[in-house]
């Protein structure tokens, strides 16, 4: 079980994601990250989402939930109402998971597909190279939350979505099948939650 730092400090430069307490940056991971990941934004599960994305990393089989609730703005567009997250991963995963939730909280979906990787790891001040791939799980766990919800609103799927859905539906099969008993678990834990 990690012990997760619990000293916070005002680090220089300011990385900008957070307004109170900042907390240093720590071996090779920024003060951004280490910030998001001793104190996740928006962990845990909404009741009755109006749309859910899980994926699952290819490279090393971490997972990843993410909910959505999404009401009208003042111009009557979709957004981004409410999210959260659950993820079973590592610094980098959970770091970029409670970073894209600030990034998308409040955007028009549209705004909100349009977030990829680079983005989520810009705000996060950078990430070690070895570990972007896990910037990957919150990008697609988005995409798939605002697929699940046009499915259900039985609305048309933008191009780019759809395809965005099958790389993922099928990396996802592929992890769930590679890492099955882990998988599994994570599911048994998830499901208890
Ligand atoms: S090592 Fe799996 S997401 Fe980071």
């Amino acid at each position: 079980m990690f012990k997760r730092p619990k000293k916070t400090i005002t680090c220089q430069p300011k990385c900008g994601v957070c307004p109170k307490g900042r907390t240093a940056a720590s071996g090779p991971y920024t003060a951004g990250v280490m910030e998001h990941f001793s104190k996740p934004h928006n962990y845990g599960k909404i009741k009755n989402p109006d749309g859910v994305g899980k994926v699952g990393n290819l490279i090393c089989g971490d997972v990843m939930w993410l909910y959505i609730k999404v009401a009208k703005n003042k111009d009557k567009k979709d957004i981004i109402k409410d999210i959260k997250f659950e993820t079973f991963g590592c610094v980098a995963a959970i770091a970029t998971s409670s970073a894209i939730t600030d990034l998308a909280k409040g955007k028009t979906l549209e705004e909100a597909i349009a977030i990829d990787k680079r983005e989520i790891v810009q705000s996060l001040g950078g990430l070690p190279p070895i570990k972007l791939h896990c910037s990957v799980l919150a990008a697609d766990a988005l995409a798939e939350a605002i697929y699940d919800y046009y499915t259900k609103q039985k609305r048309p799927i933008p191009a780019a979505l759809e395809e965005k859905h099958q790389r993922i539906k099928k990396e996802k099969d592929i992890v769930e099948e590679k890492y099955k008993d882990w998988t599994q678990k994570e599911e048994e834990i998830h499901n208890k939650q």
